[in-house]
């Protein structure tokens, strides 16, 4: 596996990245086998069919269970998005982390190679199968924690965090499940703890993918009780874009 090999070519068997450049020299390499894997396996990609804003989750659980069933969604990049990496290179995490929907793993396993102790939430089984499969081959100390959960009902989890990771998981939800996703995660964050969040934006007119949110839309949940500290247009990579789509990369304090 290309990350173990790179770990331990960089830093000897055993020994975890300690800084911020090690960590994202790290990840790159992670990802030199995605031009490979994109020609040997399959990614499943329904066209214009993607998983609507549907109101309660229930179906949307259902929708992504089924994306990860058919193979390789188009999020599974295998390496961690390049706005995490930059936020980890800005020294803009601490931790405990959250990862909402996690997915395959790959941010929170750049995270925990960090340092950080990261709790990643997934409500889809064989996303988090993926997930502690690509960590149990690495040394992780500690390694993240891969646990069924939603990101609509956190309050009850028992979490304590001071920062939330949110990589393109916000724009699936509808207008009332945004505000209730946005007191959600104020109940499990510490006063001054922040939110980043990732969501696809009003400039990718491009198919397959989801909603498509403007600043406004994705700011709106998050008026009371929340500063907007950065709001940066960006990328968020994937498999059917060679640019990547176009993104909000935006962070919310909690007051
Ligand atoms: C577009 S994928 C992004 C995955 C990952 N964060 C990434 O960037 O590679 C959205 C993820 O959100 C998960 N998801 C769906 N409903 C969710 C919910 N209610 N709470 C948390 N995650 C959810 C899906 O299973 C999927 O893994």
């Amino acid at each position: 596996m290309p990350v173990r090999r790179a770990a331990g070519f960089l830093f000897g068997p055993g020994r975890r990245p300690r800084f911020a450049w090690e960590c994202s020299w790290l990840a790159l390499e992670a990802g030199f086998g995605k031009i490979h894997d994109l020609k040997r396996r399959k990614i499943h990609s329904p066209g214009k069919k993607n998983p609507p804003a549907t109101p309660g989750g229930k179906v949307l659980v259902r929708e992504f269970s089924a994306r990860y069933a058919g193979g390789i969604p188009p999020w599974q990049i295998d390496r961690a998005q390049p706005e995490v990496l930059r936020l980890i290179r800005q020294g803009k995490f601490q931790g405990p982390v959250l990862d909402l929907g996690c997915g395959a793993g790959d941010n929170a396993i750049a995270l925990a190679s960090c340092g950080f102790r990261v709790v990643a939430i997934d409500p889809v089984p064989e996303a988090l199968r993926r997930a502690r499969e690509k960590a149990s081959q690495l040394s992780l100390d500690p390694p993240p924690e891969f646990r069924t959960g939603n990101a609509l009902s956190l309050a009850k989890s028992g979490l304590r965090v001071a920062t939330v990771l949110d990589s393109a998981v916000f724009h699936i939800f509808s207008d009332g499940d945004q505000e209730r996703y946005a007191r959600e995660v104020g109940s499990v964050l510490v006063s001054g703890g922040r939110l980043h969040l990732l969501s696809f934006s009003e400039r990718e007119t491009r198919q397959p993918g989801p909603r498509r949110l403007t600043l406004q839309q994705i700011s709106r949940p998050f008026q009371a009780g929340w500063v907007r500290e950065e709001a940066v247009r960006c990328r968020y990579e994937d498999l059917v874009r060679a640019d990547g789509a176009h993104a909000w990369r935006i962070t919310f304090r909690k007051l």
